[in-house]
């Protein structure tokens, strides 16, 4: 049974969390022997034997049908995970205000338009806005003015000029939200929202709140976008369970709180297959080839900047690390092959840390929610769309005491 309030939620997912830190901190992708194999010699064995079909099941969903029971917390985990839905029975916009934004993307701002409270009087300000889409459409909603907060002047321009000719009265104020001047739009009677900020943006976000008082609704995204390498728990809870169960994050963990992806098209899941089996390939040979059994990451690549051939993708790579490939002598064709098969082995592997991604997420979540009760706030936690919308779908609602 999950615990109901938030500190003894994160209490409880702290200390799984912490239990199982051995097993889903190393990522696959690094090592050719994983830390746990040995451990977990069974569960290895078990994933490396799973046919593509179950690999892309649980990818989907790791926990629909799970086949990892006999190994690990399924149960705590999925329990871990539970959030009430926000968005039932929630009447359509109209269709016409959608023009300008993306399918999935003007669905995400209509299911959380109708999560933003309208209080006659309190000015509404969009934390991060870039085109100002989400207050765009709340100020259109409930006929108020809102205010839109976006650091690219040109996003700005291009966003005055579609609320301008919808005639919907929202102001772009280009402003960067890290500076101190930001503090100036939150003032205790503002009503705050984001959508999407990352890291830094909305940590900053909460800080600013938990001084000003002003109201928060707020969609968290890209947890690890942060100065700091090691996490350091915003609440004062949170530090002192973290330390007490020695749970330490760094920035690698808090991007797998946000692996999870909404199946892409399929374009383009095949080149990104085909770009982690030759990062896994080239990564097999450097470490021949140097004599240097150790990971060597590469940059990566946007989407249609892939080189057409294994051997072109090599040397980009090598070049960018600043190695030289001998000019004769390489059987790049076994090279590929490797890759492709060592994929095949770390997609299976990586099934196991799958089922720690929400339970962090919701960690860290917790932590921020944490932090604002902490500063005289009530706050609600719930998701306020469908995962298929977007997989960072938590919405926070912060009501100052
Ligand atoms: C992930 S986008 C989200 C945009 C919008 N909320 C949405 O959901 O469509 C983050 C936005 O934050 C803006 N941004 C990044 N750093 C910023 C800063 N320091 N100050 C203000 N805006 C910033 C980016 O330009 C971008 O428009």
């Amino acid at each position: 049974m999950i615990p109901s309030s938030h500190g003894s939620r994160l209490r409880w997912l702290t200390e799984l969390l912490a239990s199982w830190q051995a097993l889903w901190q190393p990522a696959p992708f690094y090592y050719r022997r994983l830390p746990w194999a040995e451990d977990f010699s069974a569960l290895r064995d078990y994933l490396l034997a799973l046919d593509d079909r179950d690999c892309a099941r649980l990818e989907q969903d790791p926990f629909a049908s799970s086949v990892l029971y006999d190994w690990l917390p399924v149960v705590d985990l999925a329990e871990s995970i539970r959030l009430p839905a926000l968005f039932q029975a929630q009447s359509p916009l109209p269709n016409a205000w959608s023009a300008h934004v993306g399918g999935r993307k003007w669905r995400q701002l209509e299911a959380f338009v109708h999560q933003v409270e309208m209080i006659p009087g309190q000015p509404l300000v969009e934390w991060c806005a870039g085109k100002g889409h989400l207050a765009r459409t709340w100020s259109r909603f409930h006929d108020q003015p809102a205010v839109g907060l976006e650091w690219q002047p040109e996003l700005c321009r291009l966003g005055q000029q579609l609320a301008d000719r919808q005639g919907v009265a929202l102001r772009l104020e280009q402003q960067d939200v890290m500076a101190a001047d930001a503090a100036g739009w939150l003032s205790p009677d503002a009503q705050v929202v984001a959508l999407h900020a990352c890291g830094d943006l909305h940590t900053r976000l909460l800080k600013q709140a938990a001084i000003s008082g002003c109201d928060l609704t707020l969609a968290p995204c890209c947890y690890q976008r942060t100065a700091e390498y090691d996490y350091r728990p915003l609440s004062r809870l949170g530090r002192e369970l973290a330390d007490r169960y020695d749970l330490r994050l760094n920035r690698d963990d808090l991007a797998l709180a946000v692996q999870e992806t909404v199946t892409a098209p399929k374009a383009v899941r095949r080149q990104r297959e085909q770009a982690n089996a030759w990062r896994l390939g080239f990564d097999l040979l450097q470490r021949e080839l140097c004599d240097h059994d150790e990971y060597l990451p590469v940059p990566s690549l946007a989407y249609g900047r892939l080189p057409m051939h294994f051997t072109d993708f090599c040397h980009w790579a090598a070049k960018q690390k600043g190695l030289s490939l001998p000019a004769a002598g390489i059987d790049w064709s076994h090279w590929e092959a490797l890759g492709w098969q060592r994929l095949g082995e770390v997609k299976r592997l990586e099934l196991a840390r799958h089922l720690f991604r929400r339970p962090l997420e919701i960690w860290l979540v917790l932590d921020r929610a944490l932090f604002l009760e902490e500063a005289g706030y009530h706050v609600e936690l719930g998701v306020f769309c469908e995962r298929e919308l977007t997989p960072r779908n938590i919405l926070m609602k912060a009501v100052s005491n």
